[in-house]
């Protein structure tokens, strides 16, 4: 099975996918997990994108589609894979789909602006794994503390509310268009099945829409 998650920031990408992969014993393949690992090794593609990350912008295509290809072509993407956060603009996904991909399911995930940035602002992530809570709405067990690892959260550079305004309009502006871009590609070829999601509920309650969209 080979999966999209399309949504804008804090759609919840990050915390369905989770489920997801375990139910489907497929990986997740988040861009934004990527960049943000190579960002805090300082390598050599983390110190090309920190400022673009840190301001909320889009790294170039070039480098995600590079990206991609390098990480599609390991041993546990031979059963399929989810992505998260990719494609991301109509580049993105002409270059996935010019390379023979093809994609059985693109999930959307729909939330409105005002809501997401109330999610963000809550958001507390552990580096390591990419896992993620919400202070409010889907708390640690501690805490502060990983609930696997018992180790720091953090909050991501990039979640300042002005910052989030503006990753909010760059998905308006370049994202959106993927759903129409899918929505046709599924209507023209059966292919890949297209679901929306309505993103506004409990964690559990959108997770058992997502998998009910995929049986
Ligand atoms: P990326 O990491 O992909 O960020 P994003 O798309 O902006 O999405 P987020 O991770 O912010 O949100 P999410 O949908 O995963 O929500 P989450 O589950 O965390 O990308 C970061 C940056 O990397 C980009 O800005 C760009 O610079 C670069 N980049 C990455 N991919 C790229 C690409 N393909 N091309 C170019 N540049 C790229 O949930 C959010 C919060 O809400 C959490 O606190 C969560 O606990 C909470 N929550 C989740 N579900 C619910 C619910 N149902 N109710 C209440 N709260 C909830
Ligand atoms: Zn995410």
């Amino acid at each position: 099975m080979r999966m999209i998650l399309l949504g804008a920031p804090g759609a919840g990408k990050g915390t369905q996918a989770g489920f997801i992969t375990k139910k489907f014993g497929i990986p997740q393949i988040s861009t934004g997990d990527m960049l943000r690992a190579a960002v805090k090794a300082e390598s050599p593609l983390g110190l090309q994108v920190k400022n673009v990350m840190e301001t909320g912008g889009l790294v170039s295509d070039d480098i995600i589609i590079g990206l991609i290809k390098e990480r599609i072509a390991q041993d546990d993407c031979a059963n399929g894979f989810l992505f998260d956060g990719f494609p991301r603009t109509i580049p993105q996904a002409e270059a996935l789909r010019d390379a023979g991909i093809e994609i059985d399911h693109v999930i959307e995930i729909a939330v409105d602006d005002e809501e997401i940035v109330g999610r963000i602002a809550g958001r507390r992530m552990h580096p390591a794994s990419g896992r993620t809570y919400h202070i409010e709405h889907n708390p640690p067990k501690v805490a502060g503390k990983d609930d696997e690892t018992g180790e720091d959260l953090i909050q991501r550079d990039d979640d300042k509310e002005e910052t989030v305004r503006h990753r909010l309009s760059i998905y308006h502006s370049q994202t959106k268009p993927l759903i129409a871009f899918y929505q046709e590609l599924s209507a023209v070829n059966g292919t890949p099945k297209y679901s929306t999601i309505e993103g506004v509920g409990t964690v559990e309650e959108i997770t058992a829409q997502v998998l009910a969209a995929l049986n």
